[in-house]
């Protein structure tokens, strides 16, 4: 079964702690000697990892419909790329273990990869995003995730996924300043109850992103975590889909590409990171690169 394959992590469920750490391939660095390095610094229970174009294309074989990040631009916001080679999530019970296991891990890649950038995440009153909105309600039930998160195919590729990751910053003082009602048509859905409102008007981030309302369905799992750092604070937003044609279109709607009307999250949060992954599938517990060549 596909499910065997992919990293436990991956559907399993979440855990309530976790750290988003990027990295660049140090310079001159062979591919082969990488990957070995992220085989080397995989354990199931605690990591969760995707590999980037820009290592990708230093392999023999590319992986089909894995692309770069695109950077968009939208009515008075832009959408950065971020792009890099290689995403970890490391997940923990608590922030002891996210800082034993990340110490471990950035000894074991040094000589390969560069940090580029580290962000901690947590789970926030029971799986909602700071705005105090349930994240997560659409995803798809249990027993379908694996059919949307996960790729079929061969030994190699069966079980992989493709993941977007892209940090938002919220202005939350922005976002609390207006009017309960005002905030619930932002959303479209009512804080309180939870419930979707089914006149919210077009630019409300639900209708924006209504996943059956594109042809073929722009089917996704989420599993965004919250992150606060200092005064700073947002939503590590990462979703899972065997084609990452679903995120791109979700995107470039909610940017206003589509029919001019920008999500209208874009009125309280910006996007300051984004990239795509490719996340390996297992075989006998170990990260299968084999598909690489
Ligand atoms: C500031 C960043 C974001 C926040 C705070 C946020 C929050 C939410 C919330 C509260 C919901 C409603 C409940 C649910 O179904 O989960 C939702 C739905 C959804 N979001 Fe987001 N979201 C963000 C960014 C994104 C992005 C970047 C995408 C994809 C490109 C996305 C895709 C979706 C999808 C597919 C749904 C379900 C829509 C449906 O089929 O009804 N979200 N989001």
């Amino acid at each position: 079964m596909d499910r065997d394959r992919a990293q436990p992590a991956l559907l399993s469920p979440p855990l309530p702690y976790g750290q988003s750490l990027a990295f660049a391939l140090r310079s001159g660095m062979e591919a082969e000697e990488a990957l070995d390095r992220i085989v080397e610094v995989f354990r199931p229970d605690s990591t969760l990892l995707g590999i980037g174009e820009p290592l990708l294309r230093n392999c023999s074989r590319i992986v089909p419909g894995l692309s770069t990040f695109p950077s968009l631009s939208g009515p008075g916001f832009s959408i950065p790329s971020t792009q890099e080679a290689l995403w970890i999530l490391v997940l923990g019970k608590n922030r002891t273990d996210i800082f034993d296991r990340t110490a471990g891990i950035l000894s074991l890649l040094d000589r390969s990869f560069l940090l580029r950038d580290a962000m901690e995440t947590f789970t926030y009153d029971g799986g909602k995003d700071l705005t105090g909105y349930i994240d997560g309600t659409e995803n798809p039930p249990v027993s379908e995730r694996p059919a949307v998160a996960l790729l079929p195919g061969e030994r190699g590729m069966a079980g992989s996924s493709f993941v977007a990751v892209q940090r938002w910053e919220h202005d939350l003082g922005r976002f609390r300043s207006r009017p309960a009602k005002e905030q619930d048509m932002i959303i479209g859905r009512q804080k309180k109850t939870n419930e979707e409102i089914p006149d919210a008007p077009p630019s409300a981030h639900v209708r924006r992103s209504a996943q059956d309302s594109f042809s073929p369905p722009a089917t996704m799992f989420r599993r965004s975590m919250p992150w606060a750092r200092g005064d700073h604070q947002g939503l590590e937003f990462i979703a899972f889909a065997h084609s990452l044609s679903a995120f791109d279109r979700i995107l470039r709607r909610m940017a206003g590409l589509e029919d001019g009307i920008p999500d209208a999250l874009f009125s309280f949060s910006r996007p300051v990171t984004g990239g795509y992954y490719w996340c390996p599938p297992l075989w006998e517990g170990r990260v299968d690169f084999s598909w690489l060549g």
